[in-house]
């Protein structure tokens, strides 16, 4: 269903109150939704997904103030974050209201806030006048959508409804922010911690703050997106510079092997069986990665180069990305 006429945002408004998943655009990714007051329904979720148990999910919010609906406590810092980046992609992590359902948090007093700016995620919000919970709607460990029919390739008939909105124009998950405590003098937070790198970089953080955020270092986490072996499209990656790219190339076609490239900027590398490339435009690495790694799949590649951006702005998401996809 087309998401963009009135028809469409109230059924999808319905549906969502009756207890049921609504597949959404946002301008990251698409999202698996349900009303987030419903735990019954959110705990559909991880079925339809084949998500564990425990692995806490993002409400999404139509207003900057539902912030305090659902957390407790909004430290000085996350309400300037939430200022300059709402709506957008920036998920906070505050603590929790003690009435936010524990199939939400995965059992953690925090909860994850996001306000999407995509229209059609907004209208729905504002038509449901509750929060949403929403993880990307594909398969537990798989590759992101950022189509209406990716969703529909990867959850079928799980889902009760989706809805259009065309694809997503950012292409990568919103950035993970946890917000600690302020301190009571200074009234500011003294951990300002990136759990995991998004749509907003950085360095867009620290401008705001005016202080140097901390990168969490990866590892094991309760944190999906933060699993080592995350976002993998069924193709082996091998990630490689982009000065050695032309001679892997080579030396594995010569194998006999179907090769794909995947790179930020054009390079030669003619005997490649498919190449993608960014031009130069990180915003454009971005919004077409996921694409990139699914048409790697339905080519039947035996392997994908994969060169990294530099790690900056958002380079450091796409990175972040491809190392997990590579990960198996
Ligand atoms: O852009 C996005 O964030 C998309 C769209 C649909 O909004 N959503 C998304 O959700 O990527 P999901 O579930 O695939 O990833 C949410 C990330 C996970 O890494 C999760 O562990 C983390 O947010 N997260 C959620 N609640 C948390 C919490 N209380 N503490 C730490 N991390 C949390
Ligand atoms: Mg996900």
């Amino acid at each position: 269903m087309t998401g963009t006429d009135d028809r469409s945002i109230d059924r999808a408004a319905e549906v969502l109150r009756s207890g049921g998943l609504v597949a959404i655009p946002t301008e990251t990714v698409y999202g698996l939704a349900a009303c987030a007051s419903l735990p019954q329904a959110v705990e559909r979720i991880f079925t339809v997904k084949g998500r564990p148990l425990g692995h806490p999910l993002i409400v999404h919010i139509g207003k900057v103030e539902d912030l305090r609906e659902w957390s407790g406590d909004v430290p000085g810092d996350a309400a300037l974050l939430a200022e300059a980046f709402w709506p957008g992609p920036l998920t906070l992590v505050l603590p929790r209201d003690s009435a936010v359902p524990g199939v939400i948090t995965g059992g953690l007093d925090t909860v994850a806030l996001r306000m999407p700016s995509h229209p059609v995620a907004l209208a729905i919000l504002r038509k449901l006048g509750d929060g949403i919970a929403a993880p990307s709607a594909n398969l537990f460990g798989r590759v992101s959508p950022t189509t209406a029919a990716d969703v529909v390739a990867d959850l079928g008939l799980g889902v009760d409804l989706v809805v259009d909105g065309g694809p997503c124009s950012i292409g990568v998950e919103s950035t993970v922010v946890e917000v600690g405590p302020a301190d009571r003098e200074s009234g500011r937070s003294a951990e300002v911690t990136i759990l995991r790198p998004g749509g907003i970089a950085a360095e867009e953080l620290e401008g705001v703050l005016g202080r140097p955020v901390a990168r969490s270092s990866t590892g094991p986490s309760r944190a999906p997106g933060m699993l080592a072996s995350h976002y993998a499209p069924r193709t082996p990656i091998r990630l490689c510079p982009e000065e050695e790219a032309a001679e892997t190339v080579s030396s594995l076609t010569s194998d006999g092997l179907r090769v794909g490239v995947l790179a930020p900027n054009r390079i030669d590398t003619g005997e490649a069986d498919v190449s993608w490339d960014a031009g130069g435009d990180l915003d454009l690495f971005a919004a077409s990665l996921y694409r990139w790694l699914r048409e790697a799949d339905a080519t039947g590649l035996d392997v994908l180069i994969a060169v990294p951006p530099e790690p900056l702005g958002l380079g450091a998401a796409i990175c972040d990305r491809l190392e997990r996809a590579a990960t198996r």
